[in-house]
């Protein structure tokens, strides 16, 4: 089955490491197919129309987190995004806040990589590892609230959503407050609670926080931001009075 349906595809253009290069938006018309996603579409573009044009893409199955966008103004992952579920006319850009390679590219991995250095995103443990021994058992529903929080696939959308980001470029965003709830839950994580206050409890960190939400409705992986954020919120009250 096929659709008739020409979709009006425009997007900002801008190379920043092309000398003189100006912002414009450039549109393209493509002919919709059946369970087209945007990435699709993108890799039409540039291989039947524009060959200079970048985006990024991995996995193409909502799993890397490099496709993310703006897509009709709104962060999102284009290999998840349908066309069948839009308008006939899109607008794509890049995800503000992180550095841009070039039109829909950003590079996402080294902000990433400074907040995971910041937030130390790794077990703390006195013990010496022994892979002799059994690992330590841990409760089912435990690990299973730990593994949702660890289903965060950096893909930066809460990070262009986030009001306070604009702000306070020293945010840790949604990202990086869900990445302290996850080791917080962690039994095998050594830190105390005031340790965590130390990374999370100023303005930067959960106290920041506006709590308008724009994370948690563009996150493509649903995780529970809202709930966690809030909760470590109550925490770090607790420890700070
Ligand atoms: S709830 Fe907090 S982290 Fe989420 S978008 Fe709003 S200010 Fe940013
Ligand atoms: S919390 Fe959600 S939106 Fe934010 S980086 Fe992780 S997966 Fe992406
Ligand atoms: S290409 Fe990997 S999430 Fe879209």
């Amino acid at each position: 089955m096929s659709s008739n349906r020409k979709l009006k595809i425009s997007i900002l253009r801008y190379d920043p490491h092309i000398k003189d290069d100006k912002a414009r938006m450039e549109v393209f018309e493509v002919d919709e197919a059946p369970g087209m996603t945007l990435y699709i579409v993108l890799n039409d573009i540039r291989k039947h129309m524009d060959n200079s044009l970048k985006f990024d893409f991995v996995c193409r199955a909502g799993i890397c987190g490099s496709c993310a966008m703006l897509i009709n103004g709104s962060p999102g992952l284009a290999c998840s995004a349908l066309t069948s579920k839009m308008d006939s006319d899109i607008t794509l850009a890049p995800l503000p806040t992180f550095e841009l390679i070039g039109d829909l590219s950003i590079f996402t991995g080294n902000w990433m990589r400074g907040l995971n250095e910041h937030l130390e995103t790794w077990i703390h443990t006195e013990s010496d590892k022994d892979f002799n021994i059994l690992e330590e058992v841990m409760e089912p529903e435990l690990a299973e609230e730990i593994y949702e929080l660890d289903r965060c696939i950096e893909c930066g959308c809460c990070v262009a959503g986030c009001g306070t980001m604009q702000m306070n470029e020293n945010f840790l965003g949604a990202v990086g407050i869900n990445k302290i709830a996850r080791y917080q839950l962690d039994p095998r994580d050594k830190r105390d609670d005031e340790d965590y206050y130390e990374l999370v409890g100023d303005a930067d960190g959960v106290f920041g926080c506006m709590t308008l939400l724009g994370c948690e409705d563009v996150c493509p992986k649903n995780l529970p931001l809202q709930s966690k954020i809030a909760y470590l919120r109550r925490k770090m009250l607790q420890i700070g009075k």
